[in-house]
């Protein structure tokens, strides 16, 4: 029976155990498994080739995402690394010009080094990826809404012309998940995640992913998994299970919070600019809202001059000011010391990421809750 997201996500991948009616996916909390014989294995050899608990969620992600294949990894940064690990010497990739500065930093400072590299392109301008697609270039890599300015790029624009070339798209699906966008279905080759953030929920797994829908490309992939290494764990594959389970119900909630905080932000006099892909004069909200079934709840934004960031931060109360975010806490963070102080300042300047950027991952609390702190936090910052 095919179901929608909303049943998908409760009973997708491997629905419970079929030797117990267990109605979880139990802990295969094991390394190894016995083998009856040489060559006789059950389906099982190692852990890191394969563990049940996560091979469930691995069926569960790919599925989400419209995709065939999932693969589970320790971080989002993992799954990246790996993703990035099927290029070879002298290839180059596009990325988008404002993407999680992580991700810059192992393309900028580990993968340049086995001569891998990368070309920084505003990918929300077509014609400005389809100049930089010389012969080289081997993949476009995508952020959309992008890390931390929600840059939207068309991605069924950018993966048209980019197979035109040959060239493959990645897309980093974190700040929507598949519960919001499917970016196969709009022609990416591959999708990642940092599964850090929405899609389990909760502040408390690091984990990424990697879906795509070629076998070829899969098998490679799987056989990068195995060869390097880095997979989640089987206790950390049932927490994101779990957490999975509530990501519609958690996305709606962060979704309506997001909208009533960032009109509540635009009318508010010391707020100079506010960035949100659901703002109706936002640049993308017209592809986001062709491409995505809403807009996140990301929100960055600038105070005006009289207004002092480092005091902003230091009066949140309810809101924490901390890496990370997509927990059902509301999160805030300063991207140009924090999450992007990886990406040398010149760039960071060219791109909008400013000094006095602050960037909000929107919880789901009682959003009047979230309103006041944020308030009572501009009103102590005024200098
Ligand atoms: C968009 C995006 N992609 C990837 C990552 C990296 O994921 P992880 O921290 O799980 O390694 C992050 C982390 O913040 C992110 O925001």
């Amino acid at each position: 029976m095919s179901l929608n997201i909303n049943s998908l996500l409760i009973h997708g991948g491997i629905d419970g155990d079929y030797a117990t009616g267990a109605v979880n996916v139990p802990i295969y909390q094991t390394s190894t498994y016995k083998q009856d014989g040489l060559g006789e294995d059950r389906g099982w050899e190692y852990s890191r080739t394969g563990n049940p608990t996560r091979a469930a969620l691995e069926k569960l992600i790919a599925e989400l995402e419209h995709g065939k294949y999932g693969l589970a990894f320790a971080s989002g940064l993992a799954a990246i690394s790996t993703v990035l690990s099927s290029f070879k010497a002298k290839d180059k990739l596009i990325v988008s010009d404002n993407i999680y500065g992580g991700s810059f930093r192992i393309l900028d400072n580990v993968f340049k080094n086995f001569d891998l590299s990368y070309e920084i392109v505003d990918t929300s301008d077509i014609k400005a990826v389809e100049n930089a697609l010389t012969s080289e270039v081997k993949a476009v890599y995508i952020e959309s809404p992008a890390n931390p300015l929600l840059t939207i790029t068309d991605i069924k624009a950018v993966a048209d012309i980019a197979h035109k070339k040959g060239k493959k798209v990645i897309v980093d699906n974190t700040f929507l998940t598949p519960y919001l966008q499917r970016p196969l279905t709009l022609g990416a080759d591959i999708v990642v995640h940092s599964g850090t953030k929405y899609l389990g929920g909760h502040s408390d797994v690091v984990s990424g992913f990697i879906v795509v829908n070629d076998k070829k490309l899969a098998d490679r992939l799987y056989y990068l998994q195995n060869a390097i290494g880095g997979v989640l764990g089987p206790f950390d594959s049932f927490l994101m299970i779990r957490g999975i389970k509530t990501l519609g119900v958690r996305m709606d909630r962060h979704i309506e919070n997001a909208k009533e905080i960032a009109n509540h932000l635009v009318d508010h006099e010391a707020v100079k600019k506010v960035y949100y892909p659901g703002l109706e004069n936002a640049k993308g909200y017209e592809i986001n809202k062709k491409q995505a079934d809403g807009p996140g709840a990301m929100i960055s934004f600038e105070l005006k001059e009289g207004y002092d960031v480092k005091r902003f931060f230091k009066s949140v109360k309810l809101i924490t000011l901390a890496e990370s975010l997509g927990g059902v806490e509301s999160l805030v963070c300063h991207p140009a010391s924090m999450t992007h102080a990886a990406i040398p300042k010149e760039i960071r300047d060219e791109v909008g990421i400013t000094e006095g950027l602050i960037r909000l991952s929107v919880g789901i609390e009682d959003v009047n809750d979230i309103i006041r702190d944020l308030d009572d936090a501009i009103a102590f910052s005024k200098e």
